[in-house]
């Protein structure tokens, strides 16, 4: 598992390999590589790979089939990106993800943990299986590329219940 900021390049080229592939240009969630670079200075953020053969923290040999980057502040941490590339999708890799950085924020302290997600993302189903629920809704928060307006979901999951 990795840590925050990350002390070469590297590891960002291995987000932005993932980010570019991973995000449905549709729905403009994926980041730039300045913006992942800028929020990794930030205190508090962090991020974890998996590769293509499910380790975490992969070798340099293993190519990268997700990341997730998180945000903690005090005992609070939100999920603000989570992919897995389409090809290695449907394999656990993304529950492996989540299950790491869970256990990483267990570890740190965090006791709550935040995502917001547009309305039917299938991701929804992966968070709903860990136990994430919602706890409000931005009616049209997210605007698509052909202009149609979905609902963001915010969802959290206590730690200290599971
Ligand atoms: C969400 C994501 C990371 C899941 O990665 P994954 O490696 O396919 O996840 P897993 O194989 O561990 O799936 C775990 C469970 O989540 C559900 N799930 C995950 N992605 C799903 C999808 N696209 N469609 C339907 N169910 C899905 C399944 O129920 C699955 O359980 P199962 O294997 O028992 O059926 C991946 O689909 C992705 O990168 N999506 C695009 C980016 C994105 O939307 N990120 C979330 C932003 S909030």
């Amino acid at each position: 598992m990795s840590g925050s900021p990350p002390d070469c390049g590297d590891d960002i080229d291995r987000i932005m390999e993932v980010m570019t592939d991973a995000f449905a240009p549709e729905f403009g969630e994926a980041w730039n590589r300045r913006q992942v670079s800028d929020s990794l200075l930030l205190g508090g953020t962090g991020y974890c790979l998996i590769g293509t053969e499910g380790s975490l923290d992969p070798a340099p040999e293993e190519p990268t089939a997700g990341f997730a980057l998180t945000r903690a502040m005090f005992d609070e941490e939100e999920l603000l990106l989570f992919a897995v590339l389409p090809l290695y999708r449907g394999r656990g890799l993304g529950a492996a993800l989540l299950t790491a950085v869970i256990a990483r924020a267990r570890s740190r302290g965090i006791r709550r943990m935040f995502l917001e997600m547009r309305r039917n993302n299938p991701a929804g189903k992966l968070y709903t299986g860990f136990g994430f629920t919602t706890i409000g809704v931005r009616p049209g928060y997210y605007r698509t590329a052909s202009g149609q307006r979905l609902d963001a979901l915010s969802q959290e999951l206590h730690l200290t219940d599971n």
